[in-house]
């Protein structure tokens, strides 16, 4: 049995902000089966800490970063939770990485480093008896484990892995936190943490693991480009040898479909527009599920929305985020056959994927993307743009795609409104294809977006770094 520490600052079912939350809630199920037992350190958060009953302290510290904290052990569902019970960090009200003034908590960085620190400390010294072969982090938020590990704990045999799930998000804290933040002098360089006279602290996990994955092959190339590395291209070049592309799956027992063929979709999509306020239409219904930020493009989708609308199209939207688009589509809304519910709500966003014809993904960079995942599964045909891991999951209904009978969904290329409105025009005449559009159903529920495949490279990957 290889055993695995996971450490991330969300993990679905108990606290999520976006997909981070959905793979660290499905990577330790997908890994039992290939005998890899992962347990997952977790903040606790109010939601968390509701969750640990019956838990049993495997470590703890009477000053980590400004107050006294410890592990607890326990069960939630079939998660193996690691739960670092520091109400001075994690004890807040609202959206856990957010203040009530909509911004970043002021202590983010010892927020995280407090995580990070508790994660080195069990990989390294072991908790209750139990010490992982790996540990393996997840974005900004783990990104100093690494650091503090091999520092602390230079010879521990504990592999380290650290994935990007966005490179968007660095972790950055002022130089002059160095010391309350427990890092070494020796970090502060161009080579280490340092990042333009700052802290980073997914540099420091980029620069300290033994291996880096990303979420999507597609992502793991645009990264090596200063187009999309974001400032961290030059880190990831010069450790391309270290870095591959792991594409996310889809818990298949949390987002099965409630029906088998495309055909099924008919009372979700009525129940849909009653819950929407859309009337009955001939054109598709278009859905959106989404934080509404610079990356995931919806502004391209305001500009290119008068396509939709005039080929009889429909729009659903789900989303929140930034208060210039929350407002522009709340304007948008007032054209009858668009409907917009701006916030977080888990049960409508499954609603809205099931009951929808068509999801749009019209992102700027998307390091994998899940929707167009859950959309495949549910015969909910994508659009996406050419990007990261939307490009490797669907295939796209271009005259020879359509031919060969092997689409399913249809991919904006370049990334601009423009081409957007296009893709928009094509979805509405080939949803009127009645014949074009369910072969594309019935593809896209075929395609495999389950973990299988993942599971056994990341298995692979825990196994090479163990071993050797
Ligand atoms: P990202 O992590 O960049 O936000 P992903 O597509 O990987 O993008 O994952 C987003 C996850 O968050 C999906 O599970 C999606 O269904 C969910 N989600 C996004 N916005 C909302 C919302 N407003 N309400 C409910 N779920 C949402
Ligand atoms: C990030 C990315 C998204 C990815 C998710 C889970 O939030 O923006 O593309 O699917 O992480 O890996």
């Amino acid at each position: 049995m290889t055993e695995i520490l996971s450490v991330a600052s969300e993990c679905a079912p108990l606290v999520k902000t976006g997909g981070l939350a959905d793979v660290a809630g499905a990577l330790p199920g997908a890994l039992r089966p290939l005998d890899i037992r992962m347990r997952t350190l977790l903040p606790g958060y109010p939601q968390v800490m509701a969750e640990t009953r019956e838990a049993a302290e495997v470590w703890r510290s009477d000053d980590l970063f400004g107050g006294p904290a410890r592990v607890l052990a326990t069960m939630a569902g079939v998660l193996d939770l690691l739960v670092l019970d520091a109400p001075h960090l994690f004890d807040r009200p609202g959206q856990i990485y957010l203040g009530p003034d909509g911004r970043d908590w002021p202590d983010n960085p010892e927020r995280f480093a407090g995580l990070s620190l508790a994660a080195a400390e069990i990989a390294g010294r072991g908790a209750e008896g139990w010490q992982p072969d790996i540990l393996h982090c997840h974005d900004w938020q783990a990104g100093l484990a690494p650091v503090y590990l091999r520092d602390r704990f230079p010879d521990a045999s504990v592999g380290i892995v650290q994935t990007i799930h966005n490179v968007a998000f660095q972790g950055l804290a002022p130089a002059d936190r160095l010391q309350a933040l427990g890092l070494p002098q020796s970090g502060m360089h161009p080579d280490g943490f340092e990042y333009w006279g700052q802290i980073s602290a997914l540099k420091a996990g980029l620069v300290r693991a033994d291996r880096i994955t990303t979420v999507s092959p597609t992502y793991a190339a645009e990264l090596l480009t200063p187009e999309f590395g974001m400032g961290l291209d030059g880190v990831l070049r010069a450790r391309r040898d270290r870095l591959s592309g792991i594409l996310n799956g889809v818990d298949l027992s949390d987002w099965a479909p409630p029906y088998r063929l495309a055909s099924g979709k008919v009372k979700h999509k009525a129940r849909l527009r009653a819950e929407m306020g859309l009337p009955e239409a001939e054109g598709p219904l278009c859905v959106v599920v989404s934080r509404l930020t610079e990356q995931k493009g919806l502004d391209l989708l305001l500009e290119a929305l008068p396509a939709l609308l005039e080929g009889g199209g429909q729009l659903a939207l789900l989303g929140s985020g930034a208060a210039d688009l929350e407002l522009a589509f709340e304007r948008a809304a007032t054209h009858p056959n668009v409907a917009v519910r701006l916030g977080y709500d888990e049960a409508l966003s499954r609603m809205l994927i099931a009951g929808g014809d068509a999801i749009l993904v019209p992102s700027r960079f998307e390091p994998c993307g899940l929707t167009q995942l859950y959309g495949l599964l549910h015969g909910t045909i994508p659009v996406v743009t050419l990007t990261g891991g939307l490009a490797d999951t669907v295939i796209p209904a271009t005259p020879a795609g359509l031919r060969a009978g092997v689409a399913t969904g249809l991919q904006v290329h370049p990334i601009t409104a423009d081409a957007l409105g296009r893709a928009l025009t094509q979805v509405c005449a080939l949803y009127a294809r009645t014949e074009v559009w369910r072969r594309m159903q019935r593809n896209a529920m075929r395609q495999p977006v389950g973990w299988d495949r993942s599971a056994e490279e990341y298995a692979a990957l825990y196994r090479a770094l163990s071993e050797g």
